[in-house]
C-alpha cells in the first residue's frame, strides 16, 4: 500500500469516529485544557467561570494536548471555585505521575471532608479512589477490593482516567485509557468538587507529583465512545466536529481559542 492511501485510510477511520459524537458543550460544567504558556490562571474553557489558580510551585509545561500543568508534588495545586454538587458528573483527565507512589495523591479534592464532597485521588495502596462522603463507602472505586490498581509502572508516561457516575441511577463507571476498568452500583448522593484543589487536598500532604492535561468535568455521565473520542482528539478537536445543529447554537460559549499558546 502506498502512503497516501494508509492516510486516506486514517483519515477516514478518523472522520468515522469523531462524526459519531454526541457531546454536548453544554453539559461542560468545568474544561482545564492547561494550555497557558504564563502566569497564574488556569482558565475554564466553558462559559462558567471556573478558571483555577496555580498556588506556590505549580507551572505550565509540555502536555499531551498542547501545554499541561506541572506540579511538585509539594506546595503546589490548582484551587477551583465552589462547583457543584452534580447528579451525574464525568471527571476525565491525562495525567503524568513522576513520584510519590505509596502516598495519598490527589487528582481533584473538594476541600474538607463532609456528605457530598468529592474527593478523587490515588491512595497509598496505589489504588485509584472516587470518593463522595457518605455514598456507600465499600463500594466506591478504589475501594481495597476494587479491581483498578495503578502501581509504579504508570510513572512517568502519559496515561488517561476517566470515572462516569450517576446518582440518578446509582452507577459509576471507571476507564482507563479509554477502556472500561471497573463498573459498580454506587450511590446515591450528587458529588460536590468546589471549592477544591487540582493536585491536592486542604487537610494537606496529598500533593500531585506530575502533570495534569485536560482535565473535563461534565454534569452528565459520558459513555465509552465520547470519552475515548475526547481523549484521542482533545476537546477542542472534539468539539469541532460536531452536528452544525448542536455547535452553532453553543460554539459561542466555549472560549476554545488557545491565543496564549499560539
Ligand atoms: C512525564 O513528566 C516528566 C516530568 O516532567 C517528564 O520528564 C517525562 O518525559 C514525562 N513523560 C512523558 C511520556 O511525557
Amino acid at each position: 500500500m502506498t502512503r497516501f492511501t494508509i492516510s486516506l485510510i486514517i483519515v477516514g477511520f478518523m472522520f468515522v469516529q469523531l462524526s459519531n459524537a454526541e457531546i454536548d458543550p453544554q453539559s461542560i460544567v468545568g474544561a482545564w485544557l492547561f494550555d497557558e504558556t504564563n502566569g497564574k490562571v488556569a482558565q475554564d474553557s466553558s462559559d462558567n467561570g471556573n478558571d483555577g489558580n496555580l498556588v506556590g510551585g505549580a507551572k505550565w509545561a509540555k502536555g499531551k494536548f498542547g501545554n499541561a500543568i506541572e506540579l511538585n508534588g509539594k506546595d503546589a495545586w490548582v484551587t477551583v471555585p465552589e462547583i457543584g454538587p452534580l447528579e451525574d458528573f464525568t471527571l476525565m483527565k491525562w495525567f503524568n505521575s513522576t513520584g510519590r507512589v505509596g502516598l495519598w495523591r490527589c487528582f481533584f479534592n473538594r476541600d474538607g471532608w463532609a456528605p457530598g464532597f468529592v474527593h478523587y485521588q490515588f491512595r497509598p495502596d496505589n489504588k485509584m479512589e472516587m470518593a463522595i462522603h457518605s455514598n456507600n463507602p465499600v463500594r466506591h472505586p478504589g475501594w481495597p477490593d476494587s479491581d483498578f490498581t495503578a502501581d509504579k509502572d504508570i510513572l512517568d508516561e502519559w496515561f488517561h482516567l476517566a470515572v462516569a457516575y450517576s446518582s440518578n441511577d446509582e452507577e459509576v463507571r471507571v476507564y482507563f485509557d479509554g477502556e472500561l476498568d471497573a463498573e459498580g452500583k454506587w450511590g446515591p448522593l450528587p458529588g460536590a468538587f468546589g471549592p477544591g484543589r487540582i493536585g491536592s487536598w486542604s487537610g494537606g500532604g496529598r500533593e500531585w507529583e506530575g502533570l495534569f492535561d485536560e482535565m473535563l468535568l461534565f454534569d452528565v455521565a459520558l459513555a465509552e465512545d465520547d470519552i475515548q473520542m475526547l481523549m484521542d482528539n482533545g476537546l477542542e478537536a472534539t468539539l469541532a466536529v460536531e452536528p452544525a445543529g448542536k455547535l452553532t447554537t453553543n460554539w459561542g460559549e466555549i472560549k476554545l481559542g488557545r491565543t496564549q499558546s499560539r
